[in-house]
C-alpha cells in the first residue's frame, strides 16, 4: 500500500537492531485518517470472504482492527495479556514469547466471543518473528472457528514470521513489508507487491 509505505518513509525511524519506529501515526499517536484507507484496504483485500469478527491483541493492534472493523461491519475482539495464573475455563488461553521484550506471557480470549461458526480476520499492527500471530491462531483453532486471513500492517519480511506462517497454509496480507532498513542512513527498502 504505496500510502502506508510513503509514510513509513516519510516519519518512520529506524533504530538500530532492525526496529522502526513509526509511533509517531501508528502505535503511539495514531492517525486515524490513515487508519481509515488501511481499512479500506484490508476490506479491498479480503472482498468476499465470510468474516464475521475481527481478532486482534491488545495494545496497538486494537485501533486498526476497531477502524478497519467499519468498513467489514463486525465486531472486534482482541486478545488479553495476563498474569494470572489461575485461568479458569471460561476462555481460551496460550502463551506468546516476545523477543523483544524477552519474555512470556499468556493470553486469554473468553469462549463467549469465539466459537465454530466464526469466520476470523486476525488482524495485528506487526509481524515480526510470528510469535504474537502463532499465538492468535492457536485461540482461534481451540475454538473451532475458521480463519479466513491476516491483515498486517508492517510486516518485517527479514524475519521469519511471513515465512512461517504463510507455511501453514494461512492467507496473510501485509500492506508494506519492509525488507530491510538502514539505521545510519535511514532508509527502508519496501519489498514490490
Ligand atoms: P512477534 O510477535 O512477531 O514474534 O514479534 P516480537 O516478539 O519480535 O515483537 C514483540 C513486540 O514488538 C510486538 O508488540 C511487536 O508488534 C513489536 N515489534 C516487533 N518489531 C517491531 C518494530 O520493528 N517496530 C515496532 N514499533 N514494534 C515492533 P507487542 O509487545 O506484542 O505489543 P504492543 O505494542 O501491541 O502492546
Ligand atoms: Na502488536
Ligand atoms: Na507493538
Amino acid at each position: 500500500m504505496k500510502l502506508l509505505e510513503e509514510r513509513i518513509r516519510k516519519d518512520g525511524i529506524v533504530k538500530p537492531g532492525n526496529v522502526l519506529k513509526v509511533d509517531s501515526f501508528l502505535n503511539h499517536q495514531m492517525d486515524i485518517e490513515l487508519f481509515s484507507e488501511m481499512g479500506k484496504e484490508f476490506k479491498r483485500l479480503y472482498e468476499g470472504c465470510p468474516i464475521n469478527k475481527i481478532l486482534t491483541i491488545e495494545a496497538s493492534g486494537i485501533g486498526i482492527a476497531c477502524i478497519a472493523a467499519q468498513y467489514f461491519h463486525v465486531p472486534v475482539v482482541f486478545a488479553k495479556k495476563t498474569q494470572s495464573i489461575n485461568l479458569d475455563g471460561d476462555v481460551y488461553s496460550t502463551k506468546i514469547q516476545s523477543f523483544t521484550h524477552r519474555r512470556i506471557y499468556d493470553v486469554i480470549v473468553s469462549k463467549k466471543f469465539l466459537s465454530p461458526e466464526d469466520h476470523v480476520l486476525i488482524i495485528d499492527d506487526f509481524l515480526a518473528n510470528g510469535c504474537a500471530l502463532e499465538g492468535l491462531i492457536d485461540i482461534v483453532k481451540s475454538s473451532g472457528a475458521t480463519i479466513e486471513g491476516v491483515g498486517i500492517a508492517i510486516e518485517k519480511g527479514f524475519q521469519k514470521g511471513g515465512d512461517l506462517i504463510r507455511g501453514k497454509g494461512i492467507r496473510v496480507e501485509s500492506l508494506a513489508i519492509v525488507d530491510g532498513m538502514n539505521a545510519e542512513t535511514g532508509e527502508v527498502f519496501f519489498r514490490e507487491q
